[in-house]
C-alpha cells in the first residue's frame, strides 16, 4: 500500500456498509477540547476524576462547574470540515456513525444515523432516578444551578456515560450491529475508553476493512492508520 489515501479511498468507493467511530479528535479543531492531550485540564483535575458517579456523589456543584464550562466552551464552537464530511457521507445507505463525542456537533452539521454512545451534554435526568425520563436544556448558563429534577425536585445530571457506567443498552446494541461492515473507520478517538475502543477490533474480526485517523497513532490493530488531523484527511477522502 504506497498511497493509503488512495487505497481508502478505494475501499470507500466499493463499500456497502460503512461504520465510523468518532471521538474527541474530530472536535479538536472547532476548540472543544479534548480529555487526553492540550487543554485537557480544567483547574487541577483530571476528566477521571470528574466523570464519575462517585464524584457526584461527593461534590455535585463541583461536577456541574465542570459541565458547565464545558457546556459555555462547546456552545461557541462550530463544526469543521470533519463533521461536513461525515454529515455529506451519511446521506449514503448503508452508513452507521458512532459517536463518543457528547457535544452535539454531528448532528449540528445534519449528520444522519448517528449513535451516541456517550449520551449528550445538551440533555440532563434526574440524578434520583425516580424517573427515567431526559430531557433537553440548552441553556448557558443554567438557571438554576446546580439544576434540578422539573419532576421530584431533586438534583439532576448530566444524560452522560460516566466512568464506570454501562453504554445506554439500544446504543451498544447498534453500535455491536454496526460492526458488521465493508470498511470501518475510527477517527480522533484514543482507543482507550472501553468498550467503545473495542469495536474497531471486533469489526476487523468479522471481515471489515479497519481504517485510524489520528495525528497520534494509537497502536489500535487496523489495517491503515493514517497519522494526520481529521479535518485534513476527511475532505481528501
Ligand atoms: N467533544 C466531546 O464531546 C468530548 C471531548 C472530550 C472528551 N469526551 C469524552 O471523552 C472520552 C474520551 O475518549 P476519546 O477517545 O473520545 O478522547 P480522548 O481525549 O481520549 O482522545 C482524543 C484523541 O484525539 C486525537 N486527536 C487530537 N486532535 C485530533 C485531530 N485534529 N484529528 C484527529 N484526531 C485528533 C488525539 O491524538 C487523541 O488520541 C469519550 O468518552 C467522550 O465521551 C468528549
Ligand atoms: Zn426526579
Amino acid at each position: 500500500m504506497n498511497d493509503p489515501l488512495a487505497e481508502v479511498r478505494r475501499r470507500l468507493a466499493a463499500a456497502r456498509t460503512m461504520t465510523v467511530v468518532t471521538g474527541a479528535g474530530v472536535s479538536a479543531a472547532s476548540g472543544v477540547p479534548t480529555f487526553r492531550g492540550r487543554g485537557g485540564l480544567w483547574r487541577s483535575f483530571r476528566p477521571e476524576q470528574l466523570a464519575t458517579p462517585e464524584a457526584f456523589d461527593r461534590d455535585p456543584a463541583l461536577v456541574w462547574e465542570w459541565y458547565a464550562w464545558r457546556r459555555s466552551v462547546i456552545a461557541g464552537c462550530s463544526p469543521n470540515a470533519a463533521h461536513d464530511v461525515l454529515a455529506r457521507w451519511s446521506r449514503r445507505p448503508g452508513f452507521t456513525l458512532v459517536t463518543q463525542n457528547v457535544d452535539g456537533l454531528h448532528e449540528r452539521a445534519g449528520t444522519r444515523n448517528v449513535i451516541r454512545y456517550h449520551g449528550s451534554i445538551w440533555r440532563l435526568r434526574c440524578a434520583a432516578a425516580a424517573e427515567d425520563a431526559e430531557w433537553e436544556d440548552l441553556s448557558v448558563p443554567l438557571d438554576p444551578f446546580p439544576p434540578r429534577c422539573p419532576m421530584c425536585g431533586a438534583l439532576a445530571r448530566p444524560a452522560v456515560v460516566w466512568f464506570g457506567e454501562p453504554i445506554p443498552a439500544d446504543a451498544a446494541r447498534a453500535a455491536d450491529a454496526a460492526t458488521a461492515c465493508d470498511v470501518f473507520l475510527s477517527i480522533g478517538t484514543s482507543s482507550i475508553v472501553y468498550p467503545a475502543a473495542g469495536l474497531a477490533a471486533t469489526a476487523r474480526a468479522r471481515g471489515a476493512f479497519t481504517v485510524e485517523i489520528n495525528p497520534d497513532t494509537t497502536g489500535a490493530a487496523v489495517d491503515v492508520a493514517i497519522a494526520m488531523p481529521a479535518e485534513d484527511v476527511l475532505p481528501r477522502l
